[in-house]
């Protein structure tokens, strides 16, 4: 079976990396949710995609500039559309939240950026006391940043993104002890052995980020075990209504 992971939450129908994306995933079918992680200039762990606030907020700068209580203070919704007035620039614990309020559904975590293993304890130390470290899996382009979750917690499971593949991708991954490695969906397009040569390493494959149904196809076909969509509610029926 494929998965249905919604790319910074059901992004389609509401604001990115939000609780009513979040919201919106779980009851549009979403099996997981993809999200972003940075910090504040004051070390909390928030949920936003840019380094800069301006795109998906109200605020303007950077967000290593700027505390947690300014962060707080804007609106992550209403440059979406007005009817999302007032939703927030999440913390890590509100998803915890959620998801505990959302027993099937699991997080796939990616830690923008180089973070050090005490900032990674940041993400791995609530994830893990909520009894949620069966149900997620932390990843990052940066292999520094693998590095630093596997320091902070060796046995929270890890995925490598790529969004290129070198010579030795496969060697890069037992090195990190990933569970997964997940691919821009172009890569599968220019090497279509991708998929099978990290399923022989053992390592699980996420694509991103498929939105349209001829691409989810292409991906099925190639046997990936699960497809980041901004569209999970489509990707969700298109699926159940068996088209593969
Ligand atoms: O998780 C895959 C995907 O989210 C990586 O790209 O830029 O959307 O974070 P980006
Ligand atoms: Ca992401």
């Amino acid at each position: 079976m494929t998965r249905v992971v919604a790319h910074r939450g059901n992004s389609w129908v509401a604001p990115q990396n939000t609780l009513a994306a979040f919201e919106a995933a779980a009851r549009g079918g979403a099996h997981c949710i993809e999200l972003d992680v940075q910090l504040t200039s004051d070390g909390h762990v928030v949920v936003i995609h840019d380094d800069t606030l301006d795109a998906t907020t109200t605020g303007s700068g950077w967000l290593k500039d700027t505390t947690l209580a300014e962060v707080r203070d804007l609106d992550a919704g209403s440059w979406f559309s007005p009817a999302y007035a007032g939703q927030r620039v999440p913390l890590l614990d509100e998803v915890i939240e959620l998801l505990l309020r959302h027993p099937s559904l699991d997080l796939l975590c990616e830690v923008k950026g180089e973070w050090t293993p005490d900032e990674a304890v940041r993400v791995t130390r609530p994830l893990r006391a909520a009894g949620l470290a069966d149900r997620v899996v932390v990843q990052s382009f940066w292999p520094g940043t693998v590095g630093a979750l596997r320091t902070a917690d060796p046995d929270l499971r890890r995925g490598l993104l790529l969004g290129d593949v070198g010579p030795d991708v496969l060697g890069l991954c037992a090195a990190l002890d990933v569970v997964m490695a997940n691919p821009h969906g172009l890569l599968l397009q220019q090497d279509p052995s991708l998929v099978a040569r990290l399923h022989d390493a053992g390592l699980r494959v996420a694509v991103w980020t498929l939105d349209e149904p001829t691409d989810w196809a292409a991906a099925v076909a190639l046997g990936v075990d699960e497809i980041i969509t901004d569209r999970p509610d489509h990707l969700a029926g298109w699926l159940a209504g068996g088209a593969v």
